[in-house]
């Protein structure tokens, strides 16, 4: 199979994760694409969904789905998201779609994340793909020499791109992430940081990989 097959593939899995007459949590990227693609055939058992970026909102409404702002929703019983890598306690790298500010918004509100994902997104240690970091523009050449200050890694904007809500994006090489939750603090702090690529707060409870053999569903405590 392709990777876009087996990003078909769990995208469709994800349909029983979906919990009917409730608002669904939609993320980002190319697999969830697939995911919203099966929901519009099942979009009468839903009442709407929250998306995390204008791409996503786009493709929902196109198929007829009701999109709900997040602030009309206090509390998402699912979540279904892609991610660029995932760990074995279920902590992922995600915005390499530059949708992570609103992808760990939505993520917040939910009960559970379902992370979706073909095999190749699976890894042993976080850092291989290069972080994204949501940047302040103000604050990008400081965030950036403050990673090779602090963790000799090397952050390059990435060229052309402004984020659904006019910041830039770093991408951060040279990190081996051994602890997500400690990373994921520490950044959280530096000013200008609008929002980081990992996602250990708010890691993946459940994780539907496509593999050759088919759907492996992973679950974290
Ligand atoms: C979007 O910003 C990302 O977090 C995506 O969820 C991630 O990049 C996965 O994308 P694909 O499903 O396209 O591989």
């Amino acid at each position: 199979m392709t990777q876009d097959e087996l990003k078909a593939l769990v995208g469709r899995a994800a349909l029983d994760y979906v919990v009917p007459g409730t608002v669904v949590g939609v993320g980002t990227g190319s697999t969830v694409n697939h995911f919203i693609d099966a929901l519009a055939g099942i979009k009468q058992q839903v009442l709407g969904a929250v998306s995390s970026s204008v791409k996503s909102t786009e493709r929902l409404l196109a198929h007829g789905i009701r999109v709900f702002e997040a602030a009309e929703v206090e509390r998402l019983p699912v979540y279904i998201d892609g991610a660029d890598e995932i760990d074995p306690r279920g902590h992922m790298i995600k915005g390499g779609g530059a949708a992570l500010t609103r992808e760990k918004i939505v993520a917040d509100l939910c009960d559970r994340f379902v992370c979706i994902a073909d095999a190749s997104k699976q890894v042993p240690v976080l850092g291989n793909y290069p972080l994204p970091v949501e940047v302040i523009p103000m604050a990008a050449a400081q965030v950036a020499r403050r990673f090779a200050a602090n963790y000799r890694a090397e952050a390059t904007l990435r060229e052309g791109v402004v984020t659904d809500n006019g910041n830039q994006i770093l991408d951060v090489r040279g990190l081996r992430i051994t602890d997500p939750l400690a990373m994921e603090t520490e950044l959280n702090q530096w000013p200008g940081i609008v929002t980081v690529g990992i996602f250990a707060r708010h890691r993946a409870r459940v994780c539907l990989l496509g593999t050759e053999q088919g759907v492996r569903t992973l679950t974290f405590d």
